[in-house]
This record gives structure tokens, C-alpha cells and sequence, in this order.
């Protein structure tokens, strides 16, 4: 189950990001669809895991709910209301780069009752999988409680609210740098891991970084995995995808280095792409 955002993301390309008080021409824009949760969903689809997808658009975002669809997600528990979708304005600058502003919209209209919906459509066993683009994940996470349920966190956007949150019910984080430093107050990786395991000692922890790879942490265990090299036209998404891919694996019980791999191999697929959820390979790309 995957309780998240669905984005309509306004992508322009720019020279460099718009600095304070500039104007700035951008010469290609493109609609994609987007939002770090349907992002999520639809890379674990193209992983070919089972995926539910709950989550909320206004009447102008039937088109996403329609990709997630033919993407193979089980889109029955999104809801179409009254309130715009979700939207990211995102710069894409010569690098590859992004800088992305945020609109909630529809996102941020989940109530307690629509909560205990998802919540109940869960089974004992069941993977949930959460960002931080829905209003009440903290009150999510302190649902989700004696259910059962393997709860996986990808605090991002980061923001200091997350700190109020119950991350104790946290079973996996999975957190990039900055991320990581705002959790744990430190800035090297070994720093931001020896923290984590001393705040969250249940968790497990996964931590990207970006092109120096990704480091996964349990108890003393520490498994790194190298990023491939690739041109990077556009790295919206790459996160979204290793999520999708690492999870889809572990899903099938794949022991971590292949969950590391997986997940490496699709994000580094999807950085040579343009837009989010479209530049999420699908599995027969990977393998
Ligand atoms: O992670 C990338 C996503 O972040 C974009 O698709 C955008 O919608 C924002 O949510």
C-alpha cells in the first residue's frame, strides 16, 4: 500500500536556477506527471510488485489516475474531489539538475476517516509506504500501529514538523543526505548511520547518495552499493524509481545487495531520461 502524493509537474528547462529577483526565459516546457508518491507506485509497478496507490486528485488530474492505471497500479483507493491536484513547478537547469516548488492541493485534504479507510484495506504482512508531500503522516504513522504492517518512510520533502513525528514505528527509512542531515544533525554518511541507529535502533536505514550510491544500514550491518555512471539529462524521479525497485525486490524476499542493485540499475536508467514517473524503466530494461 502506498499512501501518497499524485503531482501534475510544470517542467522548464533553464540555463540556471532563477536567482532572487531575475527573470528568466526558459526554452522547453513540458507537462509530465509526477508527485514523489505516484512516482513510487508506478516504479514498483514497473517492477512488477503488487501496488495500491491511495491517494487524492481534483477533477483536473483524471489523466494521472489513468497513467497509474496502465501503468499496472491498483488505482481503486484514489479519489477524484473537488479541490485542484496537486502540482510542482521544477527547474531542469544543463546539468541535469532540479530545484521544485510544491503545491499540496488535493494532497492535503486527507481526514481521519479517509485514514482509517487506507489503513483497513491493509492485510497483516502488508508494506506501507509513505513520503511527506500528504497532510496527517504523523498521525498516519501512529495508525498504523499493531497492524502488522512493514512501515517504510521516505521523509521527503523534509521539514522540521517530521521531528514531532512518531518515527519509532518506523520499520525502513529511506533518506537522502540532506534528508539524513536534518533527522540526524550530522553531514557525513557514517555520521548521519551511527546516528540513526542510535535514534531509531529497531529501523533499518537506507541511504542515497546520488552518484557516490547508496549505503544500507541494520544493527552493524552495513552493505554499500556503487552508483553506474551515466549522463544525467534530468535526476527528477531517480529517487522515486530506487525506492520503487528496492522495495519491489525485497518484496520478493531478494536478499539486500540484489534490493541495492535493482534500485541502482533503475535510477541510473531513469536520470538519462527526461520527467518523472515517465522516465521509470520498466523491469525487462533493468535485467
Ligand atoms: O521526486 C520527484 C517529484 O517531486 C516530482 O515528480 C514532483 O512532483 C515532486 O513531488
Amino acid at each position: 500500500m502506498n499512501f501518497g502524493s499524485i503531482n501534475i509537474d510544470y517542467v522548464y528547462s533553464v540555463e540556471h536556477f532563477v536567482r532572487p529577483g531575475e527573470t528568466l526565459k526558459s526554452d522547453n516546457y513540458t507537462i509530465f506527471s509526477g508527485g514523489k508518491g505516484a512516482n513510487q507506485s508506478i516504479a514498483l509497478a514497473r517492477a512488477k510488485a503488487e501496488v495500491i496507490h491511495a491517494g487524492k486528485i481534483g477533477n483536473d488530474g483524471a489523466w494521472l489516475k489513468e497513467k497509474l492505471q496502465k501503468s499496472g497500479v491498483n488505482t481503486s483507493l484514489i479519489k477524484t474531489i473537488d479541490t485542484p491536484t496537486g502540482h510542482a513547478v521544477i527547474q531542469v537547469n544543463k546539468d541535469g539538475e532540479n530545484a521544485i516548488i510544491i503545491h499540496g492541493g488535493a494532497n492535503q485534504t486527507f481526514t481521519d476517516a479517509e485514514i482509517e479507510e487506507v489503513l483497513d484495506s491493509c492485510e497483516a504482512g502488508d508494506f506501507l509506504l509513505l513520503q511527506n508531500e500528504i497532510n496527517a503522516v504523523g498521525k498516519i504513522l501512529q495508525k498504523s500501529q499493531n497492524r502488522d504492517l512493514t512501515v517504510i518512510f521516505n521523509p521527503a520533502p523534509i521539514t522540521d514538523a517530521i521531528q514531532n513525528y512518531p518515527l519509532e514505528f518506523v520499520d525502513i527509512f529511506i533518506i537522502n543526505e540532506v534528508e539524513g542531515e536534518t533527522l540526524t544533525k550530522q553531514k557525513s554518511p557514517d555520521a548521519i548511520l551511527n546516528t540513526m541507529q542510535k535514534l531509531y535502533p529497531k529501523s533499518k536505514t537506507v541511504l542515497t547518495l546520488g552518484k557516490a550510491g547508496v549505503i544500507y544500514t541494520h544493527n552493524e550491518q552495513r552493505i554499500k552499493t556503487a552508483a553506474l555512471k551515466v549522463k544525467a539529462v534530468d535526476t527528477t524521479g531517480a529517487g522515486d524509481t530506487f525506492i520503487g525497485y528496492f522495495l519491489a525486490e525485497l518484496s520478493r524476499g531478494s536478499k539486500i545487495e540484489k534490493c541495492l542493485e535493482m534500485g541502482t540499475r533503475a535510477s541510473a536508467i531513469c536520470v538519462t531520461r527526461k520527467g518523472a514517473a515517465d522516465s521509470i524503466p520498466k523491469l525487462e530494461e533493468i535485467i
